[in-house]
């Protein structure tokens, strides 16, 4: 990004791939953390005087535009939180979007509609990929030339997807990092690098074979791996432990046994849960030892000596990553786990990285200091994938460019 300013963007179209996939409760954007991390960005482009055309998804729409997926509560509090003007075009690369980016003046922003609205976006055919890529492109008015239109890489959080607004585009515009995707490389570079001792890695979310492949990258690199959330009953299950009615992915139970086997001393589990008689805010609750968890409840966090346990592991670590809730944050009843982990993270002196948009989403719904941790990465399965060493087709294409 630093390059391209120093060349000067004034009066340019600068085509910006922004992760701005925030979660809403109706049309309410429930944490704003993805697009006040794409500011910067953004910001220092259209005070440069470039002409911005953000693109970006909300969810997982099926191709065709659909009403509940529409960016629009996403610009508009991108207009509140920025200092430029921003208008949502209807549609991605059609006759809203074309007169929209016509009638940008220098320094205004422009947001296109939600890209998963075309199918082409994330479809597996290359061709059909690139036809569409040419398409935005076309739209910022490529081969314009040298000071002509440019695209900038900064949604980190969609790089370890090969889709067309973030892996073809860059193949046919001049493409370069922003400073949020910068940023969060030269971050989990220092994780894949050489960490502080102890490294102490805190995984939860709901279930195992999503955090596999991590879980395996990981295993020899770190210290200590804290299991919570629902992932942490298939371990149980491995143990010979019932685990009632809780999140089970049966066909794991074999990967954790042998998980266990060979790492077993570096991979901590749960010592007590909180079970609840159904899956509800207001459900009875109650504590109890692994051993002794209930046949027809479910655990919907670990238990407070897990949560102490995991606490003073992490009060010694010089290196943490904690990606994935330890419980059901969002239900009061269910967050005291997460709470007291998160807290011993910001508690510590360690260089400690959240990882993960439920993560992050939970930092900021339990009112803990954001300030607290080294880094908090926008990043879910792409800090994920990165910190598995695998290559991103978002960063490897830009590499080669100027
Ligand atoms: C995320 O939420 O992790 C990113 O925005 C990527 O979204 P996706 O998993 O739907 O590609």
């Amino acid at each position: 990004l630093d390059d391209l300013l120093a060349e000067g963007v004034s009066g340019r179209r600068v085509l910006v791939r922004a992760d701005l996939n925030v979660p809403l409760d109706g049309g309410t954007i429930t944490d704003d953390g993805r697009i006040r991390a794409s500011l910067p960005t953004i910001g220092k482009l259209a005070e440069a005087g470039a002409r911005v055309v953000v693109t970006a998804h909300l969810g997982r729409p099926k191709g065709t535009p659909e009403p509940k997926y529409s960016l629009a509560p996403v610009a508009a509090r991108l207009n509140e939180l920025l200092d430029a003007t921003v208008t949502l075009a209807d549609d991605v690369v059609g006759a809203s979007a074309r007169s929209t980016v016509e009638g940008l003046a220098d320094g205004e922003v422009a947001l296109l509609e939600n890209i998963r609205f075309d199918a082409r976006e994330t479809s597996k055919d290359e061709a059909e990929r690139g036809a569409f890529a040419r398409e935005l492109a076309a739209l910022v008015g490529a081969g314009a030339g040298p000071s002509g239109a440019v695209f900038v890489s900064d949604g980190f959080g969609v790089v370890h997807r090969k889709q067309a607004s973030v892996y073809d585009v860059a193949k046919l515009l001049p493409a370069y990092a922003g400073g949020l995707v910068l940023a969060e490389v030269e971050v989990l570079r220092r994780l894949t690098g050489t960490p502080d001792r102890p490294y102490v890695v805190v995984l939860g979310g709901s279930k195992v074979s999503d955090k596999l492949a991590v879980i395996e990258s990981l295993l020899p690199r770190v210290d200590k791996l804290l299991v919570g959330g629902g992932m942490c009953f298939t371990f149980m299950a491995a143990e010979g432990l019932g685990v009632g009615s809780s999140l089970l992915e049966g066909e794991m139970i074999d990967t954790c046994k042998r998980l266990l086997a060979d790492a077993g001393e570096k991979i901590m589990l749960p010592a007590d849960v909180k079970m609840a008689d159904r899956f509800a805010a207001d459900a009875v609750t109650e504590t109890v030892l692994v051993a002794e968890m209930r046949e027809d409840w479910m655990g919907l966090d670990i238990g407070p000596i897990t949560a102490e346990r995991y606490a003073a592991e992490l009060a010694d670590a010089g290196t943490v990553f904690w990606n994935g809730p330890m419980g059901v944050f969002e239900m009061a009843p269910f967050a005291d786990g997460t709470r007291v982990v998160a807290q011993a993270i910001v508690d510590s002196d360690a260089y400690s990285v959240v990882g993960g948009g439920d993560s992050a989403s939970a930092v900021r719904a339990l009112g803990l200091p954001e300030g607290g941790f080294s880094h908090i990465s926008t990043g879910g399965g792409a800090s994920l994938e990165f910190l598995e060493g695998k290559d991103l087709p978002g960063i490897a294409v830009l590499e080669g460019h100027p």
